[in-house]
């Protein structure tokens, strides 16, 4: 490998050929700032936040993406660098609507946080009139344009990672914002309202639709039965909104909260995530028996299906027909669960705590209802989740660990790993190989589907037959994956998409994560957090969960029932 010398702040220091000068300062511990970049993602150049000086140059350079060169000597340090950078951010700060207080981001704000370490108190500039646009673009997503930097992150990750690019800048100069073709609502676009573009967004001009009143309405409404479900990601992720370390195991706290808050009854997401196996299991079984359609693709992910239906319209059918265990929950909710404890169900109100904001929109999809009931009335996601338990006041950190209640709270570790990346995969075989083989098999850790990597691909023998299965997340590599497929280079049985890289660990609804840079290391923690709680399990099995086996005997009969299509099973359209 060619390497390069340079001194960075009086420090020889030897890096590789084609390093920017932001990495070869970062590899020697030496922080710069940063706010428009992303690493291969937003790669522009724009905010001017990094600039250093490089000797023999006349004006400062932007370290993210100047690349070094032998011999360089660059001071990140200097009164020059310091003073531009701070002038830089006044001038944002003062087009900026500065309401920190009462912002989303207060505290999680990238340009909060440098304000700070920069010393800027009352910025030299005077504010200019910010654009006041708060607009929902769709029932997940609210944009706040007088708080928007123009660093463009939003834009490329649904472009270059989501492969939807729904988003751009418009106008010029000191008209330039960011929108869609034409101002159009995202309701009429191709997004899948997964949210990336807000997680990645460095401050508060992106977030979801924030449904928490019509919640705090239901609970205080005496008329109401108000249940709760908690999806798997949501437990090894709210922690960190009151400190506690990335990946810790919050659930049995997450249920006293829950429990606190007033909710009637607080249940599992979990045990619909069993209950779909089951289904999803016998269709794939069934389609391979009966030759129907494959690979079969799972549909728990709401932003995959929007986005196969928006651009893989071939690939209808092959869907699964289940609803998504958020969905399945609600429909059991009202019909099962109201008939065991002897609530009308026209008075169950269904809340879902999600780590997603496309599941705020999958809620509201029309289909979404039996005999004119809908299957949850609000979704909440785990920053919601976070703020209600902030508003009630409640000693999150150290409240005691509370269960979850019966009927709908059983489940197994192979619905908790539906959480992350490969998830899904690994539950269904799990059963698949159980009911193929018709023995309890011990070797149940499928490790070809778990991690980080983009597309997995495996090959699982089960009684001689060879099971081909392959795993997606994100709908940039989704589409790479179908690609493969429509154009014959690759076959499978059975396909997982989850819209969100990583999975529903890194859901557009779950907590910010600051430092970008850390944003992969969040996920495997987070996603070894359920694998723990998988390990630790006492069924790892969703065929085993005696709570799905009893709502087979008493209601559903078995799965793929008349009653279980009617209840769990949905359709999807061309869009
Ligand atoms: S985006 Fe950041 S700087 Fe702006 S109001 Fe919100 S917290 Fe404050
Ligand atoms: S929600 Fe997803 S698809 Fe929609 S604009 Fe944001 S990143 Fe793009
Ligand atoms: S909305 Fe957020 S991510 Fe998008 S350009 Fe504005 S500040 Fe950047
Ligand atoms: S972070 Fe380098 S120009 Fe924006």
């Amino acid at each position: 490998m060619d390497m390069i010398n340079l001194k960075i702040d009086g420090n020889d220091i030897l890096v590789a050929k084609g390093t920017t000068i932001l990495e070869a300062a970062r590899q020697f511990n030496i922080d710069i700032p940063t706010l428009c970049f992303l690493k291969e993602i937003n790669e522009v150049g724009s905010c001017r936040m990094c600039v250093v000086e490089v000797e023999g140059s006349k004006k400062l350079q932007p370290s993210c993406v100047t690349k070094v060169s032998e011999g360089m000597v660059i001071r990140t340090n200097s009164r020059q660098v310091r003073d531009t950078r701070k002038v830089i951010l006044e001038l944002l700060l003062s087009n900026h609507n500065r309401e920190c207080l009462s912002c989303e981001r207060n505290l999680s704000c990238e340009l909060q946080k440098l304000s700070k370490e920069m010393g800027i108190e009352t910025p030299d500039f005077p504010r200019m009139e910010a654009a006041e646009q708060k607009v929902q673009l769709s029932p997940s997503i609210v944009r706040d344009q007088s708080k928007c930097i123009l660093c463009g992150r939003c834009i490329s990750v649904c472009e270059k990672i989501q492969n939807v690019g729904v988003i751009s800048f418009a106008n010029r100069s000191y008209e330039t914002t960011v929108t869609t073709p034409f101002n159009h609502d995202l309701t009429e676009l191709d997004c899948i309202n997964c949210g990336q573009c807000i997680k990645f967004c460095p401050v508060g001009a992106l977030k979801e639709k924030d449904d928490t009143d019509a919640v705090w309405d239901a609970l205080e409404n005496p008329d109401l039965h108000v249940v709760v479900q908690t999806a798997p990601a949501v437990r090894v992720a709210l922690g960190e909104e009151f400190g506690l370390p990335v990946g810790t195991n919050v659930e049995g706290k997450m249920v006293t909260a829950l429990k606190r808050l007033g909710f009637d009854k607080v249940f599992d997401t979990n045990f619909t995530a069993d209950l779909t196996i089951l289904e999803e299991g016998t269709e794939l079984l069934n389609r391979v028996k009966n030759g129907g359609k494959l690979p079969l693709i799972t549909s728990c992910s709401p932003g995959w299906i929007k986005f196969c239906e928006h651009n893989y319209h071939d690939f209808l059918d092959n869907l699964s027909s289940c609803k998504s265990p958020q969905q399945m929950f609600g429909a059991v909710a009202k019909s099962y669960y109201a008939q065991k404890a002897g609530v009308d169900p026209e008075k169950i109100f269904v809340v879902s705590i999600m780590p997603c904001t496309a599941k705020k929109y999958e809620a509201k999809r029309e289909e979404m209802q039996v005999d004119d009931l809908r299957d949850v009335d609000a979704v909440l996601t785990t920053r919601e989740l976070a703020k209600m338990i902030k508003q009630s006041r409640m000693d999150f950190v150290n409240l005691n660990d509370g269960k979850y209640d019966s009927i709908l709270g059983d489940s197994t570790g192979a619905a908790v790993i539906f959480g992350t990346t490969g998830g899904v995969m690994e539950a269904a075989l799990r059963t698949v190989a159980d009911v193929l083989t018709g023995e309890d098999l011990k070797n149940i850790e499928y490790t070809p589907v778990r991690g980080l990597e983009g597309i997995k691909e495996a090959s699982v023998n089960i009684n001689g037959m060879d099971v081909k299965v392959a795993v997606a997340h994100g709908t940039g590599n989704a589409a790479k994956l179908l690609d493969r497929i429509r154009s014959g280079e690759s076959n499978y049985h059975f396909i997982e998409v989850m819209a969100c890289p990583g999975g529903c660990i890194n859901g557009g609804g779950q907590p910010i994560i600051m430092d970008k840079n850390k944003t992969d290391e969040v996920k495997m923690k987070r996603a070894q957090g359920l694998y723990q709680i998988d390990k630790d399990s006492k069924f790892r099995k969703s065929h085993e969960n005696p709570e799905v086996k009893r709502v087979y005997e008493e209601y559903f009969i078995e799965p793929n029932s008349h009653k279980a299509h009617h209840l769990l099973h949905t359709k999807y359209v061309e869009r």
